[in-house]
């Protein structure tokens, strides 16, 4: 068996008993859906999300879309799926562009924000949403696995926030995603672990670099929420983890969305450089 099955193995038999939190390239295609989007109306507030073509992200965007906020949709990969998040805020709506991205290059990551003000004439809200989890005892853990992850949630994580901490207007709001794994740091998942803990300290840093213009930065940490980054690790990894949840369920996408949302109005104001848990009491 190789390092990767010995990985997925073990991660498999952990989820049993531990929580298990388990370029700007625009192209041809892509021009002609952007360039209707960015006719539309330039006013109101506007939000980027990283990683919104599924999971999290996209649950995201359409909530945050619902609120008002036109909408900037990141992916890396799922351009069809990416697509059908920015088609559903138009049917709603409201207005979205989509722009491929890897957040790992910085590049990008400014190129993505151009796309962004160039569609909507400024930023409000940026969530550093992308990300991937690999999970193996250090011992197997492969140098790509590892350092594929360190570059998108660590150094993708920090190419967002400083663009967003370069361009953000008076009055925004700056979410990052950390996770409630950093509670438990189960066997495993080290890498992944730590990536996500450094969120907690970008966002408590960067609130008080940004202070005095009423923006605030917040970490959210997610418990175990239904979706791919889970259920690339089998049916297994989701397994047990409703009946040690207090609320009796698995987290889904749109709670997280809900919690997030919840950050970016007024009332969410007075919180800020925060880590915000939500899991539904899982620890
Ligand atoms: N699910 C959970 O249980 C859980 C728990 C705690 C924290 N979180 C955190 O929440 C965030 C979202 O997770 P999720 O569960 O929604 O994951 P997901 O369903 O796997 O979606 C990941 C998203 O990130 C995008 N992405 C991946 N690598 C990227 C890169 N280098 N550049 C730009 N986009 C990239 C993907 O784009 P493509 O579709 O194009 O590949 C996709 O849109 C992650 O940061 C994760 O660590 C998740």
């Amino acid at each position: 068996m190789n390092d990767l099955s010995n990985s997925r193995r073990n991660f498999l038999a952990l989820a049993a008993t531990a929580p298990a939190a388990v370029a700007f390239a625009n192209s041809a295609s892509a021009q002609s859906n952007d360039e209707q989007s960015s006719t539309k109306s330039r006013a109101g507030r506007a939000a980027i999300i990283t990683g919104s073509s599924r999971g999290i992200g996209a649950a995201t965007a359409r909530r945050l879309a619902r609120d008002g906020f036109s909408i900037t949709v990141n992916y890396l990969t799922n351009r069809d799926l990416a697509d059908s998040v920015a088609r559903e805020i138009e049917a709603g709506g409201g207005r979205a562009i989509v722009r491929q991205a890897d957040v790992a290059d910085p590049a990008a990551v400014k190129a993505l924000f151009d796309a962004h003000d160039e569609a909507f004439g400024g930023v409000d809200v940026v969530i550093s949403n992308a990300g991937i989890m690999n999970v193996g005892p250090f011992a197997q853990m492969t140098d790509a696995a590892f350092n594929r992850m360190i570059a998108t949630n660590l150094t993708g994580s920090f190419n967002v926030l400083r663009e967003a901490a370069r361009r953000i207007r008076d009055g925004g709001r700056i979410v990052t995603l950390s996770s409630s794994i950093t509670l438990s740091n189960p066997a495993f998942t080290g890498a992944y672990a730590a990536s996500k803990a450094a969120q907690v300290s970008y966002a408590s840093v960067l609130a008080k670099e940004l202070s005095g213009r009423n923006i605030s930065v917040n970490a959210i940490s997610p418990g175990a929420v239904d979706t791919q980054l889970l259920r690339q690790h089998g049916e297994e990894a989701l397994k047990g983890i409703p009946e040690r949840t207090p609320l009796r369920r698995l987290g889904q996408p749109e709670d997280i969305a809900g919690v997030i949302a919840s950050l970016c109005v007024t009332d969410g104001a007075w919180i800020n450089g925060q880590n915000v848990f939500a899991n539904g009491g899982l620890s």
